[in-house]
């Protein structure tokens, strides 16, 4: 199956192009009255589209009071206010600047536990299922090829899980915890089999060094509904 891949020569064009993707998608299901289930990463891919987002919610009145999120992953352990965490970064960069309610917004927990991490993950797969699905996955891809802290060798029906962090993906890190040392060997994510279960998935990546990655990903065994959206920095 050849996946749907769609180029640009800006990231600024990448953005837009996705956050009209998600813009339409709340408009068309806001005026159906039914509300709009978002699958969301972190990283610097996914940080113009957020922007774009806002824009259209300040200037062009995108209402997201129907939308409920699910992020895809957690550092563990990690508290949900230290700077290194993605609740964090998710809050500064979205959420405390759109109208998503509290109680719409799910994000996997780091400071739970190590023995409730099971139970955790088993709730967080039921709220998407009573949320009805995702209906939409945004997605970046880390230089191990991971989505979400999906690591190789994750299965292809791995559902949301408490998981060890590649070396690599910890070095990755290592410039925004102020050493590889102080990275978290483990991660809460959503499976490999929770993000193919989105009914649309887009994945990002933007820049040369995402290139031999993304294209090991599209060569390989990958699903119709996923669009890679590779960006050449330099084309
Ligand atoms: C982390 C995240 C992934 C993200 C990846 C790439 O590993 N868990 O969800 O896709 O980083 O990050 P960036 O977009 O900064 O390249």
């Amino acid at each position: 199956t050849k996946l749907p891949t769609l180029m640009f020569r800006t990231p600024a064009e990448a953005d837009r192009h996705v956050a009209l993707v998600v813009e339409s998608l709340i408009r068309e299901n806001n005026s159906a009255g039914v509300p709009t289930v978002l699958g969301l990463p972190t990283g610097s891919t996914p940080i113009g589209v957020y922007r774009e987002l806002i824009r259209l919610h300040k200037e062009e009145d995108l209402d997201f009071s129907q939308v409920i999120t699910f992020n895809l992953d957690e550092y563990f352990p990690m508290q949900p206010d230290s700077i290194h965490s993605y609740n964090r970064w998710m809050r500064a960069n979205f959420f405390d600047h759109v109208n998503i309610p509290e109680e719409n917004i799910h994000i996997p927990r780091g400071d739970i536990p190590v023995e409730e991490i099971d139970a955790f993950c088993e709730e967080y797969e039921r709220q998407i299922e009573k949320a009805g699905g995702i209906q939409l996955q945004l997605l970046g891809i880390g230089r191990t090829g991971h989505i979400a802290f999906n690591e190789p060798g994750s299965s292809r029906n791995s559902l949301t899980r408490g998981v060890t962090l590649d070396p690599q993906t910890r070095r990755d890190a290592a410039s925004s915890f102020f050493g590889a040392e102080n990275v978290p060997h483990h991660a809460v994510t959503m499976g490999v089999g929770t993000i193919l279960s989105a009914r649309k998935i887009i994945l990002m990546a933007l820049g040369e060094h995402k290139a031999s990655i993304v294209r090991k990903a599209v060569e390989g065994e990958v699903t119709e509904e996923v669009t890679a959206s590779f960006l050449q920095k330099h084309p």
